[in-house]
């Protein structure tokens, strides 16, 4: 009996270790949370922050202490993410509704905030599409480029002015590990992820000697509003609190992070394929998440 109460308490100890150790991974650590505070406080511009992971990113600076700029095209979801925030950190968040797909639109957000003390920029605002490209409605691969690729660049652009002028600051660009290979069934949207990629690569060399961090964000399949716009089905995939942090310690670490268990297995599976083999792999991984493709499969079936 006592045998059988010791192997008890041996499992609820093992258990609420590692739910402790599950939480505090999900959480920044204090020093963390100065280190980013004092690299790249008092303000962050966060876009694509009223769901997912701009969401998460947004809510993981806040709790550092960092006062937010949030943009999406939904004001009423921002205003829920502004008083989830309040409510927990004494910050300031300024809500900026503005669909950034819309020719001119960036410009708009960036005059109305160039006044602001910012020092680090997420650049999280992005969808994907999926199905047979030449299928697809051509206005909403244009809409896509426009915010997953145009609007990053006129940001980017901006801000690595600003900040290479003061000296210091950093970029978050949302990759993804689709960046890496064509990806048939979501070929435009890995194709926009590719541009990601390698503009973030580029310019974190460029800016390194003015003190400016850039960090390229290559998540795998996470939970969040991507995939219901996408029309993908997303089977294993993390949490936006799984990525969140991660993202966040990597900044002035490393050039590109893979974060979170299933995106480094995922990632380093792949690594030793060819780029061809590559392309295969991803065709059969996005034949089951596209629903469009899969169902079509089925009905040939
Ligand atoms: N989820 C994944 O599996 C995954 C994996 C790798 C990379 N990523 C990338 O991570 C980024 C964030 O995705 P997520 O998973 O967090 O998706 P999400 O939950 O759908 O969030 C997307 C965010 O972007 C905003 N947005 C969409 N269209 C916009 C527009 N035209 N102008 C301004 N804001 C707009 C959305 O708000 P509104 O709808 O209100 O505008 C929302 O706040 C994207 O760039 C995505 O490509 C996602």
């Amino acid at each position: 009996m006592q045998l059988l109460l010791l192997r008890q308490a041996k499992q609820l100890l093992f258990k609420s270790h590692f739910v402790n150790l599950k939480k505090s991974i999900m959480l920044l650590s204090p020093k963390e949370k100065k280190r980013l505070y004092h690299q790249y406080g008092p303000c962050a511009l966060v876009t694509g922050a009223s769901s997912g992971i701009g969401k998460e990113l947004a809510e993981k600076l806040a709790s550092a202490g960092f006062d937010l700029i949030i943009n999406a095209r939904n004001e009423n979801n921002l205003l829920a993410v502004k008083a989830s925030i309040q409510s927990k950190y004494n910050v300031q968040v300024d809500v900026i509704p503005i669909d950034l797909s819309i020719e001119g639109n960036t410009d708009v957000l960036i005059q109305r905030i160039h006044h602001k003390n910012i020092g680090l920029v997420v650049l999280a605002a992005g969808y994907g599409t999926s199905g047979l490209l030449k299928e697809s409605s051509l206005h909403t691969e244009i809409n896509m480029l426009r915010l997953n690729c145009e609007s990053v660049l006129v940001l980017s652009h901006y801000y690595a002015q600003r900040f290479s002028e003061q000296k210091r600051g950093g970029i978050i660009f949302l990759s993804s590990m689709v960046a890496f290979q064509g990806v048939p069934y979501a070929a435009h949207y890995a194709a926009t992820k590719a541009y990601i990629q390698s503009l973030a690569e580029g310019m974190s060399e460029e800016l390194m000697p003015f003190n400016v961090s850039v960090l390229a964000a290559a998540p795998g399949p996470v939970v969040s509003g991507f995939g219901s716009r996408a029309n993908m089905t997303m089977g294993k995939a993390l949490s936006p609190e799984q990525v969140g942090v991660p993202i966040l310690n990597a900044l002035g670490r490393s050039g590109t992070v893979f974060p979170g268990w299933l995106t480094k297995l995922l990632v380093y599976s792949l690594r030793t394929l060819p780029r061809w083999g590559k392309v295969k792999v991803m065709k059969q991984v996005m034949s089951g998440m596209a629903n469009q493709t899969r169902n079509e499969t089925i009905l040939i079936n």
